[in-house]
């Protein structure tokens, strides 16, 4: 049997094309893959920390790659027993308590004779779920004009096929969570085929993902990438319309040498970063980047931290495009030119162009000029720990489905000349031998890493150095 299996194996090997796909797993296949799945699960028994035995309530779909062995990629659910792991097996029963999972196999020939050896293990499972089908059927969808609609009234059109169902659930906990609501029926169901597609890139992104960064749902699921692209990335950045001057460190007082710096460096402990904000559905990233910069470098100058007007830039700043985009070089020539920025609370946030209503007596905050950082993260550094926090463009491609972890995707996903967002660098650090920078982004506290992410630091990860900026107060 052993041989055999190798011969299959080789043949496999030669026959297969590598490049691999995920597919629905058919009936016949269902008992192969689910004994796969179950060696997976009996070693997550062991080695998870919940006191309750789970067990693989079904396989659904498999991913075949061929990479010194054979791996499969099973997409299983599992079941939650209502026993303990030390209680026998054979009294306890199912819960209604699922969650998705992924089984990792992989099947090599064994070192020494013959025949296959399975490693497998359990990974990436997501938060419970329950599937008492009552509850599921009810679950209302909210419409506008105060309509709604129920899964059942959706499963009548046989919208929801059953092997839809794990997918129907997330999408519910999606719209429960993020208070989505949409116009009617057919919009309910665009919006669920579009979260059905982003689960497959979510999928692409993960198994791309080089950093420890997670990806999954975010309030930005229902988006196709194009539309979040549209709305949240509107604008390419290209070279500013104001050229500007290069960053003189010594003049500056940035004299710390690379020895010298702190292994990790964080602006939030010292309080010179505001709480994190939302630009909403308006391309104005660009105005955030720069107010948490001039924030930063208020703090530094006069010791005081005052949360500044992004309001101001999207509609008295006429060089820049407001919700249409701009870019923080551009942005400090025209805070130079207005004499400065009012605080938040003097003229607050609506994500939306309005015409410029500056009152000159609110003017909280000035600046003297602006720079351009050198493309070097390590002279980057030494700016942040000594000036304040960065200002920078990035490629934030990938961001849609951040979830948490240090973001380092292959350069393909990640183009550094394609800037299409402002952000800011508060700190730095390192995650095992991952180094990393701390970013500020401005899509609410609920998003990444309580508004914030953290990025591969020291390869130009999505083009962290090439726009880094700041402003100077004298
Ligand atoms: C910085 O700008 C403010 C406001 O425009 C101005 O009052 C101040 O004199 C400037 N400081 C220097 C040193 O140029």
């Amino acid at each position: 049997m052993g041989i055999i299996s190798t011969g299959c194996l080789l043949l496999i090997v030669l026959l297969s094309p590598t490049t691999s796909k995920v597919l629905p797993i058919s009936e016949e296949d269902q008992l192969l893959y689910e004994s796969f799945a179950r060696k997976g699960v009996e070693k997550f028994n062991q080695q998870s920390n919940d006191a309750y035995r789970w067990e693989l309530d079904r396989a659904w779909e498999v991913e075949r790659s061929l990479s010194g062995g054979i791996h499969y990629s099973i997409f299983v659910t599992l079941v939650k027993m209502d026993c303990t792991k030390q209680q026998k097996r054979e009294t306890c029963k199912k819960t209604d308590t699922l969650k998705k999972c992924l089984v990792e196999i992989s099947r090599r020939v064994k070192r020494h004779g013959y025949g296959l050896k399975d490693v497998a293990h359990v990974r990436n499972c997501e938060e419970e779920f329950t599937r008492n089908i009552e509850k599921f059927n009810h679950r209302n969808i909210k419409l506008e004009h105060g309509n709604s609609i129920t899964v059942q009234e959706l499963r009548k059109a046989k919208i929801i096929k059953p092997r839809d169902y794990v997918i129907w659930n997330s999408f519910l906990d999606f719209i429960d969570r993020h208070d989505k609501q949409y116009d009617d029926k057919h919009e309910v169901l665009k919006r669920f085929r579009v979260f059905k597609k982003n689960a497959k890139v979510i999928r692409e992104l993960q198994k791309n993902e080089q950093g420890s960064a997670v990806y999954g749902f975010t309030k930005f699921s229902d988006m196709t990438t194009r539309e979040f692209k549209e709305t949240m990335l509107p604008y390419q950045w290209e070279e500013p319309v104001y050229p500007m001057d290069q960053a003189d460190f010594e003049k500056e007082g940035v004299t710390i040498t690379e020895d010298d710096l702190p292994e990790s460096f964080d602006w939030r402990e010292k309080g010179a970063v505001t709480q994190v904000k939302n630009q909403g559905n308006c391309g104005s990233c660009w105005a955030f980047s720069t107010t948490g910069n001039v924030e930063g470098a208020w703090f530094l100058a006069k010791n005081k931290l005052v949360s500044l007007s992004e309001q101001e830039l999207v509609d008295c700043d006429s060089v820049d495009q407001g919700c249409n985009g701009g870019l923080p070089s551009n942005a400090y020539k025209e805070i130079i030119r207005m004499g400065g920025l009012e605080p938040e609370n003097a003229y607050p946030y609506d994500g939306r162009g309005e015409t410029c209503h500056l009152v000159r007596k609110d003017i909280a905050v000035y600046i003297n000029g602006s720079v351009e950082l050198p493309h070097d993260e390590v002279q980057l550094q030494k700016w942040l720990v000594t000036k304040g926090p960065i200002s920078i463009g990035l490629n934030a491609n990938t961001l849609q489905f951040y979830r948490h972890g240090v973001v380092h995707p292959f350069k393909i996903f990640c183009e550094p000349f394609m800037l299409n967002h402002g952000v800011l660098i508060v700190g730095y650090g390192k995650e095992g031998r991952k180094p990393y920078w701390i970013v500020k982004n401005s899509w609410g506290p609920t998003w990444g890493e309580k508004g914030y992410f953290r990025l591969y630091r020291g390869k130009n990860v999505c083009g962290v150095q090439e726009l880094a900026t700041s402003s100077l107060i004298n």
